[in-house]
Protein backbone atom coordinates (compact mmCIF):
# COMPACT_ATOMS: atom_id res chain seq x y z
CA UNK A 1 0.00 0.00 0.00
CA UNK A 2 1.39 3.29 -0.65
CA UNK A 3 0.36 6.95 -0.26
CA UNK A 4 0.22 9.54 -3.04
CA UNK A 5 3.76 10.59 -2.16
CA UNK A 6 4.21 6.90 -3.22
CA UNK A 7 5.61 6.44 0.47
CA UNK A 8 4.65 2.88 1.79
CA UNK A 9 1.92 3.26 4.54
CA UNK A 10 2.41 -0.50 5.88
CA UNK A 11 3.16 -0.50 9.60
CA UNK A 12 6.26 -0.81 11.03
CA UNK A 13 6.80 -3.94 13.55
CA UNK A 14 6.94 -1.61 16.44
CA UNK A 15 3.65 0.42 15.22
CA UNK A 16 1.87 -2.73 14.90
CA UNK A 17 2.87 -4.80 17.88
CA UNK A 18 3.35 -2.44 20.71
CA UNK A 19 0.09 -0.48 20.05
CA UNK A 20 -1.24 -3.68 21.67
CA UNK A 21 0.13 -3.11 24.92
CA UNK A 22 -1.10 0.12 27.36
CA UNK A 23 1.01 3.24 27.59
CA UNK A 24 0.01 2.94 31.05
CA UNK A 25 0.33 0.39 33.55
CA UNK A 26 -2.70 -0.64 35.40
CA UNK A 27 -0.98 -1.97 38.20
CA UNK A 28 2.54 0.20 38.91
CA UNK A 29 4.65 -3.05 37.03
CA UNK A 30 6.60 -1.86 34.27
CA UNK A 31 5.68 -3.84 31.16
CA UNK A 32 6.75 -3.81 27.63
CA UNK A 33 4.70 -1.04 25.86
CA UNK A 34 4.64 1.26 28.75
CA UNK A 35 5.88 5.07 29.33
CA UNK A 36 8.82 4.62 31.56
CA UNK A 37 8.64 6.82 35.08
CA UNK A 38 10.35 10.24 34.59
CA UNK A 39 12.94 10.86 37.20
CA UNK A 40 15.11 13.22 38.87
CA UNK A 41 18.60 11.88 39.66
CA UNK A 42 22.47 13.10 40.92
CA UNK A 43 24.94 10.98 38.65
CA UNK A 44 29.03 10.87 37.74
CA UNK A 45 28.19 13.70 35.26
CA UNK A 46 26.07 15.93 37.70
CA UNK A 47 22.35 16.18 37.98
CA UNK A 48 19.65 14.82 35.47
CA UNK A 49 16.46 16.87 36.19
CA UNK A 50 14.48 14.95 34.05
CA UNK A 51 15.35 11.82 32.46
CA UNK A 52 12.68 12.23 29.89
CA UNK A 53 14.17 15.39 28.63
CA UNK A 54 17.50 13.97 29.16
CA UNK A 55 16.69 11.14 26.24
CA UNK A 56 14.47 13.79 24.88
CA UNK A 57 13.55 11.86 21.09
CA UNK A 58 16.28 9.23 21.40
CA UNK A 59 16.68 6.01 22.13
CA UNK A 60 18.31 5.09 25.70
CA UNK A 61 19.60 2.08 27.55
CA UNK A 62 18.94 2.28 31.66
CA UNK A 63 21.23 -0.30 33.29
CA UNK A 64 21.84 -1.21 36.45
CA UNK A 65 24.42 -2.86 38.32
CA UNK A 66 23.48 -4.65 41.82
CA UNK A 67 27.00 -2.85 43.77
CA UNK A 68 29.89 -0.69 43.36
CA UNK A 69 33.45 -2.74 43.31
CA UNK A 70 32.17 -5.90 42.86
CA UNK A 71 33.70 -8.16 40.09
CA UNK A 72 30.84 -8.92 37.63
CA UNK A 73 30.02 -5.26 37.66
CA UNK A 74 33.89 -3.83 37.30
CA UNK A 75 33.99 -6.10 33.82
CA UNK A 76 30.60 -5.09 33.02
CA UNK A 77 30.59 -1.34 33.14
CA UNK A 78 34.39 -1.26 31.26
CA UNK A 79 32.71 -4.02 28.70
CA UNK A 80 29.58 -1.50 28.18
CA UNK A 81 31.75 1.13 28.02
CA UNK A 82 33.59 -0.27 24.80
CA UNK A 83 30.17 -0.65 22.88
CA UNK A 84 29.59 3.05 23.83
CA UNK A 85 30.60 4.51 20.67
CA UNK A 86 28.67 2.04 18.57
CA UNK A 87 25.70 2.95 20.44
CA UNK A 88 26.07 6.68 20.50
CA UNK A 89 26.32 5.98 15.90
CA UNK A 90 23.06 4.36 16.51
CA UNK A 91 21.81 7.32 18.46
CA UNK A 92 21.49 5.91 21.64
CA UNK A 93 21.95 7.07 24.95
CA UNK A 94 23.15 5.26 27.76
CA UNK A 95 22.84 5.88 31.83
CA UNK A 96 23.93 2.89 34.76
CA UNK A 97 22.57 2.94 37.87
CA UNK A 98 23.14 1.28 41.16
CA UNK A 99 21.88 2.56 44.90
CA UNK A 100 25.44 3.12 45.44
CA UNK A 101 26.05 7.00 46.03
CA UNK A 102 27.48 8.89 43.11
CA UNK A 103 31.30 9.55 45.57
CA UNK A 104 31.59 5.71 45.40
CA UNK A 105 30.96 5.41 41.59
CA UNK A 106 33.48 7.88 40.80
CA UNK A 107 35.84 5.52 43.08
CA UNK A 108 35.09 2.74 41.92
CA UNK A 109 35.38 3.80 38.09
CA UNK A 110 39.23 4.15 38.49
CA UNK A 111 39.02 0.00 39.46
CA UNK A 112 37.06 -0.38 36.03
CA UNK A 113 38.78 1.88 33.68
CA UNK A 114 42.31 0.07 35.32
CA UNK A 115 40.71 -2.91 34.87
CA UNK A 116 40.57 -2.31 31.35
CA UNK A 117 43.88 -1.49 31.18
CA UNK A 118 43.52 2.03 30.75
CA UNK A 119 41.79 1.92 27.31
CA UNK A 120 38.19 2.95 27.98
CA UNK A 121 36.38 5.87 29.29
CA UNK A 122 33.30 6.11 30.90
CA UNK A 123 31.07 8.32 28.93
CA UNK A 124 28.14 7.86 30.17
CA UNK A 125 26.40 8.93 34.11
CA UNK A 126 26.37 6.51 36.59
CA UNK A 127 22.96 7.10 38.55
CA UNK A 128 23.67 7.42 42.27
CA UNK A 129 19.98 5.91 43.84
CA UNK A 130 20.97 5.72 47.07
CA UNK A 131 17.25 6.50 48.45
CA UNK A 132 15.93 3.46 45.94
CA UNK A 133 13.30 5.55 44.45
CA UNK A 134 14.15 5.08 41.05
CA UNK A 135 15.15 1.17 41.39
CA UNK A 136 11.91 0.45 43.29
CA UNK A 137 9.83 2.58 40.29
CA UNK A 138 11.55 0.28 37.86
CA UNK A 139 10.60 -3.13 39.32
CA UNK A 140 14.25 -3.54 40.20
CA UNK A 141 13.95 -3.60 43.86
CA UNK A 142 10.69 -5.09 45.42
CA UNK A 143 8.83 -1.85 47.82
CA UNK A 144 8.33 -3.89 50.60
CA UNK A 145 11.87 -4.37 50.42
CA UNK A 146 13.64 -3.53 54.02
CA UNK A 147 15.06 -0.28 54.13
CA UNK A 148 17.05 -1.38 56.71
CA UNK A 149 19.32 -3.76 54.75
CA UNK A 150 22.62 -3.73 54.92
CA UNK A 151 23.64 -5.01 51.57
CA UNK A 152 20.75 -3.46 49.09
CA UNK A 153 21.73 -4.50 45.51
CA UNK A 154 19.42 -4.10 42.13
CA UNK A 155 19.22 -7.29 40.07
CA UNK A 156 20.79 -6.77 36.94
CA UNK A 157 18.50 -4.56 34.48
CA UNK A 158 18.71 -3.80 30.90
CA UNK A 159 15.60 -1.68 29.97
CA UNK A 160 15.82 -0.01 26.39
CA UNK A 161 13.75 2.85 26.06
CA UNK A 162 12.35 4.31 22.59
CA UNK A 163 12.04 8.06 21.65
CA UNK A 164 8.69 8.45 22.92
CA UNK A 165 9.99 7.21 26.24
CA UNK A 166 7.94 3.82 26.17
CA UNK A 167 9.99 0.41 27.22
CA UNK A 168 10.87 -2.02 24.12
CA UNK A 169 13.00 -4.65 25.55
CA UNK A 170 14.19 -5.63 29.30
CA UNK A 171 16.46 -8.23 30.43
CA UNK A 172 16.78 -9.39 34.18
CA UNK A 173 19.71 -10.91 34.78
CA UNK A 174 20.48 -12.58 38.50
CA UNK A 175 23.72 -10.82 40.83
CA UNK A 176 26.04 -13.99 39.97
CA UNK A 177 25.39 -13.67 35.98
CA UNK A 178 26.88 -10.94 33.51
CA UNK A 179 25.33 -9.71 31.06
CA UNK A 180 26.83 -10.21 26.90
CA UNK A 181 27.12 -6.43 25.55
CA UNK A 182 27.02 -7.65 22.47
CA UNK A 183 23.46 -9.10 22.91
CA UNK A 184 22.45 -5.02 24.18
CA UNK A 185 23.72 -3.35 21.06
CA UNK A 186 22.34 -6.39 18.82
CA UNK A 187 18.69 -6.08 20.57
CA UNK A 188 18.87 -1.82 19.95
CA UNK A 189 19.75 -2.87 16.32
CA UNK A 190 16.87 -4.94 15.61
CA UNK A 191 14.65 -2.88 17.69
CA UNK A 192 15.42 0.14 15.62
CA UNK A 193 14.74 -1.66 12.57
CA UNK A 194 11.33 -2.98 13.76
CA UNK A 195 10.95 0.28 14.77
CA UNK A 196 11.18 1.52 10.82
CA UNK A 197 9.98 -1.62 8.98
CA UNK A 198 7.53 -3.91 8.80
CA UNK A 199 9.89 -6.85 9.48
CA UNK A 200 10.82 -9.16 12.92
CA UNK A 201 14.59 -10.44 13.42
CA UNK A 202 14.78 -14.20 13.18
CA UNK A 203 16.77 -16.19 15.86
CA UNK A 204 20.18 -15.26 16.04
CA UNK A 205 19.81 -12.51 14.29
CA UNK A 206 22.18 -11.19 12.03
CA UNK A 207 23.38 -15.27 11.88
CA UNK A 208 20.75 -16.92 10.54
CA UNK A 209 19.76 -18.30 7.09
CA UNK A 210 23.33 -18.18 5.62
CA UNK A 211 23.18 -21.98 4.44
CA UNK A 212 20.48 -20.31 1.70
CA UNK A 213 22.65 -17.39 1.01
CA UNK A 214 20.13 -14.96 2.99
CA UNK A 215 22.78 -14.06 5.90
CA UNK A 216 20.83 -11.89 8.36
CA UNK A 217 17.69 -11.60 6.32
CA UNK A 218 14.62 -10.84 8.42
CA UNK A 219 11.21 -11.69 8.41
CA UNK A 220 8.44 -9.65 7.04
CA UNK A 221 5.51 -9.45 9.47
CA UNK A 222 2.30 -11.76 8.92
CA UNK A 223 0.07 -8.74 8.88
CA UNK A 224 1.93 -7.41 5.50
CA UNK A 225 -0.49 -8.79 2.60
CA UNK A 226 1.12 -10.76 -0.62
CA UNK A 227 0.71 -6.75 -2.61
CA UNK A 228 2.26 -4.81 -0.22
CA UNK A 229 5.19 -7.42 0.43
CA UNK A 230 5.74 -7.36 -3.28
CA UNK A 231 5.25 -3.65 -3.68
CA UNK A 232 7.98 -2.65 -0.80
CA UNK A 233 9.98 -5.48 -0.35
CA UNK A 234 10.63 -6.99 -3.93
CA UNK A 235 12.95 -9.76 -4.09
CA UNK A 236 11.55 -11.61 -0.86
CA UNK A 237 11.94 -14.97 -0.43
CA UNK A 238 9.06 -17.48 0.53
CA UNK A 239 10.50 -20.61 2.27
CA UNK A 240 8.50 -23.87 1.70
CA UNK A 241 7.32 -25.26 4.43
CA UNK A 242 5.20 -28.70 5.03
CA UNK A 243 1.76 -26.46 6.13
CA UNK A 244 1.79 -24.93 2.41
CA UNK A 245 1.47 -21.52 4.10
CA UNK A 246 3.82 -18.99 2.99
CA UNK A 247 4.42 -17.19 6.84
CA UNK A 248 8.50 -17.35 6.44
CA UNK A 249 8.89 -14.65 4.01
CA UNK A 250 12.71 -13.39 4.22
CA UNK A 251 14.05 -9.88 2.52
CA UNK A 252 17.72 -9.72 2.62
CA UNK A 253 19.43 -7.21 5.46
CA UNK A 254 20.29 -4.89 2.68
CA UNK A 255 16.93 -4.15 1.44
CA UNK A 256 15.94 -3.06 5.21
CA UNK A 257 18.93 -1.17 6.24
CA UNK A 258 20.25 -3.76 8.60
CA UNK A 259 24.21 -4.71 8.20
CA UNK A 260 25.10 -8.29 8.60
CA UNK A 261 28.54 -7.88 10.65
CA UNK A 262 28.28 -4.47 11.51
CA UNK A 263 27.58 -3.07 15.21
CA UNK A 264 25.96 -6.38 16.77
CA UNK A 265 29.30 -8.08 15.78
CA UNK A 266 31.93 -8.40 18.40
CA UNK A 267 34.06 -5.45 17.60
CA UNK A 268 36.00 -5.26 20.39
CA UNK A 269 36.13 -8.88 20.96
CA UNK A 270 37.66 -9.43 17.50
CA UNK A 271 40.99 -7.05 18.09
CA UNK A 272 40.87 -8.94 21.30
CA UNK A 273 41.27 -11.89 19.72
CA UNK A 274 43.65 -10.87 17.43
CA UNK A 275 45.62 -10.10 20.17
CA UNK A 276 45.63 -13.05 21.49
CA UNK A 277 46.52 -14.84 18.60
CA UNK A 278 49.65 -12.31 17.83
CA UNK A 279 50.18 -13.59 21.81
CA UNK A 280 50.21 -17.18 21.03
CA UNK A 281 51.91 -17.01 17.59
CA UNK A 282 55.13 -15.05 19.45
CA UNK A 283 55.15 -18.19 22.28
CA UNK A 284 54.62 -20.69 19.46
CA UNK A 285 57.93 -19.01 17.98
CA UNK A 286 59.35 -19.06 20.87
CA UNK A 287 58.75 -22.51 22.20
CA UNK A 288 60.16 -23.70 18.43
CA UNK A 289 63.72 -22.24 18.87
CA UNK A 290 63.90 -24.41 22.84
CA UNK A 291 66.36 -27.21 22.74
CA UNK A 292 64.07 -30.52 21.72
CA UNK A 293 64.32 -32.68 24.42
CA UNK A 294 62.20 -29.18 26.11
CA UNK A 295 59.21 -30.04 23.09
CA UNK A 296 56.58 -31.43 23.41
CA UNK A 297 55.18 -34.02 20.52
CA UNK A 298 52.99 -32.10 17.92
CA UNK A 299 49.39 -32.71 18.13
CA UNK A 300 48.10 -34.34 15.16
CA UNK A 301 46.26 -32.14 13.03
CA UNK A 302 42.05 -32.01 13.46
CA UNK A 303 40.82 -34.17 10.77
CA UNK A 304 38.89 -31.36 8.71
CA UNK A 305 35.10 -31.50 8.89
CA UNK A 306 33.35 -32.41 6.17
CA UNK A 307 32.19 -29.95 3.54
CA UNK A 308 28.19 -28.73 4.75
CA UNK A 309 25.92 -30.72 2.17
CA UNK A 310 23.93 -28.25 -0.53
CA UNK A 311 20.49 -27.44 0.11
CA UNK A 312 17.93 -29.05 -1.67
CA UNK A 313 16.18 -27.06 -4.37
CA UNK A 314 13.73 -24.98 -2.34
CA UNK A 315 15.06 -26.03 0.83
CA UNK A 316 14.70 -23.03 3.32
CA UNK A 317 16.80 -24.16 6.78
CA UNK A 318 17.35 -21.51 9.16
CA UNK A 319 20.65 -23.75 10.20
CA UNK A 320 23.93 -22.28 9.16
C1 LIG B 1 29.43 -8.92 41.18
O1 LIG B 1 29.27 -7.95 40.45
O2 LIG B 1 30.40 -9.67 41.06
C2 LIG B 1 28.42 -9.21 42.23
C3 LIG B 1 27.64 -8.20 42.74
C4 LIG B 1 26.72 -8.49 43.73
C5 LIG B 1 26.60 -9.78 44.20
C6 LIG B 1 27.38 -10.78 43.66
C7 LIG B 1 28.29 -10.51 42.67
Amino acid sequence: MANDAGLSTIKSGTEMYMSLYPETSTDKGLRLGNVVPDFKAETTQGPIESFHEWKKGKWAILFSHPADFTPVCTTEIGRLALKYDSLAAMDCLVATLSVDPVKSHEEWLTDVVAHCENKIEIKFPIIGDQDRSISTAYGMIDPGTSGDQTLPLTIRAVFIINPENKLMLSLNYPACVGRNMDEIVRCVKALQLSYQKSIATPANWPYNHESIGMKGSVFLLPTVSAEEAEANYPGFHTCELPSQKSYLRLVKAEVVGGEVDGGAAAGDDIEAIKKEIAELKVKIATAGSKPSEDKKPEPSPAPAPAPAPAPAAGACCMVS
